[in-house]
């Protein structure tokens, strides 16, 4: 069967290269959400991890491909022997396994990175992809720094990978240097001058650090490229990588000037989002196209009468088309399971038995302690129930902060089945929790961020907080959310220590060094 000659493989990466980012860690359970939803989203490839990285990356990879039914599941590995059967041994349950080989082309990289000469950088690719192959029918073999490479060994490098067995050939942005008219001129070029181009599908992994990552993807595209690596909510490395809800939407909008099609399933997004920014505990920026808060509000008054009007007139596209359907049930104390579960629906949450009843739980235990509902508290009630398997969690606390008397925390925390007491004395209740929280593990991680945001109007409203920790080279990011600010603060911090403790079994980022 020939392929639609204007199909773009969506190749999805924010569990390796997002997971990469500052504070993005994830815990083993929530990749496996992720996975799960980034499949029910329509992409083709998921990059579950780095399976030699870490035994947490090992389990995620492996654990993917056992859960995944359709799309291809796919691990990163360094050109050496010991990664490739790692990636493979972590990928062999997989219905569709590949493995993701690469190493650096550029000048710059291979004498101060790799100190290895040209000559033998061609020699690792050529063993390195046909090693692969002969484990793994699928292989993608990727040019580090690619656009900075030299233009006639970027071609002989392409030309070794394919000849060694590569059938996906990504040429990554990775520092975020090229632009467009570079970047498409760059794809044209390797497809007309590698002799053997043509057994290949060529693919673009672009970098955000001029912001142009989704412009140079979508240029890479039409210089020939048919595969995209991208992330949700354009998390990755540094800047970040090509967000893919704006190079679905813009191939779904503008499919007049750009006649590509992928498979996503562009009403999932938003919910995908959530979970993303959920798991990951990083906040996406309300002003982000497709999934910021602001993307579809109209504030002045001008557009808001155009758009009762017409809403064409200041939307090119609509809500519902990723998701955002427009409220219908208000949701309040007298709101019964039906009625909760008709709410989960609507927002696009479908959740198993025992998260339905942990979720409702919550929800009557808000509805009790404010007056109205509002969408935000569930989503943040269903977001709260994905931090749920913390390896430490909080089930009771008691704060002092008196006027005249040392102010204090105390907390019982239960890890592994068995219950312990933490407390500290503070200089004031929020200094109070995190000191005694600290006390959970070795070492004095430093607090970098605390930051506290109301998810609703009114004064009941649920406080959604985030605290970023960091220790020995490693950032993460913890997030919860509660009625009572100092709860909150408490359960996003022992998130975040959750988190860096998952983040210390890996190893130091300098020991993973290519
Ligand atoms: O940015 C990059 O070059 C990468 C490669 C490993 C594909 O992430
Ligand atoms: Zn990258």
């Amino acid at each position: 069967m020939s392929r639609d000659k204007n199909r773009v493989i969506i190749f999805d990466t924010t569990l390796r290269d997002g997971e990469q980012s500052p504070g993005c860690s994830m815990t083993l359970n929530e990749k496996l959400r992720v996975a799960e939803a980034l499949e029910e989203l329509g992409v083709d490839v998921i990059e579950a991890g780095f399976a030699i990285a870490s035994n947490g990356d090992f389990q995620a990879v492996s654990q993917i491909s056992a859960l995944l039914k359709e799309t291809t599941v796919c691990s990163l590995a360094r050109a050496s022997t010991k990664d490739i059967d790692r990636a493979w041994e972590a990928l062999r349950g997989a219905k569709r396994p590949r493995i993701h080989t690469f190493i650096s082309t550029s000048p710059l990289h291979m004498e101060h990175k790799l100190n290895m000469s040209p000559e033998k950088v061609l020699e690792k690719i050529a063993e390195s992809v046909s090693y692969a192959r002969n484990l793994c029918d699928d292989v993608e073999w990727s040019c580090e720094d690619g656009t900075r490479t030299e233009e006639d060994y970027l071609y002989k490098s392409i030309e070794t990978a394919i000849k060694a067995g590569a059938t996906t050939i990504n040429v990554p942005d990775t520092v975020g240097y090229t632009t467009p008219v570079e970047y498409t001129e760059m794809m044209r070029k390797i497809i007309e001058n590698v002799p053997n181009s043509d057994k290949a599908i060529f693919s673009t992994h672009c970098h955000n650090d001029l912001g142009l990552a989704v412009a140079n993807s979508i240029a890479a595209v039409e210089g020939g490229a048919r595969q995209i690596e991208c992330t949700v909510n354009g998390i990755g490395e540094r800047a970040g990588n090509a967000a893919l809800e704006e190079i679905a939407m813009a191939f779904r909008t503008r499919h007049d000037m750009l006649p590509y099609t992928t498979g996503i399933v562009t009403e999932n997004i938003t919910k995908t989002s959530h979970l993303v920014s959920s798991v990951t505990g990083l906040n996406v920026q309300h002003n982000k196209a497709i999934v910021g808060a602001n993307a579809f509000a109209h504030e002045s008054g001008i557009h808001q009468d155009g758009m009762l009007k017409n809403a064409e007139t200041y939307e090119i596209m609509t809500p519902e088309s990723v998701g955002l359907g427009k409220s219908t049930l208000v949701m309040g104390k007298h709101s019964g399971r039906h009625a909760f579960s008709e709410k989960l629906k609507e927002l696009g949450y479908e959740l198993g038995n025992n998260e339905f009843l942990s979720a409702f739980q919550q929800f009557k235990d808000l509805a009790d302690a404010k007056k109205v509902v509002y969408d935000e508290d569930i989503i943040a009630i269903v977001d709260d129930g994905m931090r749920d398997n913390d390896g430490m969690q909080i089930t009771s606390w008691k704060f002092v902060c008196d006027h005249g008397v040392p102010n204090s925390a105390t907390f019982e925390i239960v890890a592994d089945g068995s219950v312990k007491e933490v407390h500290s004395e503070g200089n004031g209740p929020v200094d109070a929790a995190f000191l005694a929280l600290s006390s959970l593990i070795e070492g004095e991680p430093d607090l970098e961020l605390y930051q506290v945001h109301a998810v609703t109007k009114g004064t009941d409203a649920q406080a959604e907080v985030t605290v970023r920790l960091s220790d020995d080279g490693r950032t993460v990011n913890g997030h919860a959310a509660h009625t009572d600010t100092l709860v909150a603060s408490a359960k996003a911090y022992l998130n975040a220590i959750n988190k860096l403790l998952v983040k210390r079994e890996k190893g130091k980022p300098e020991e993973m060094a290519v």
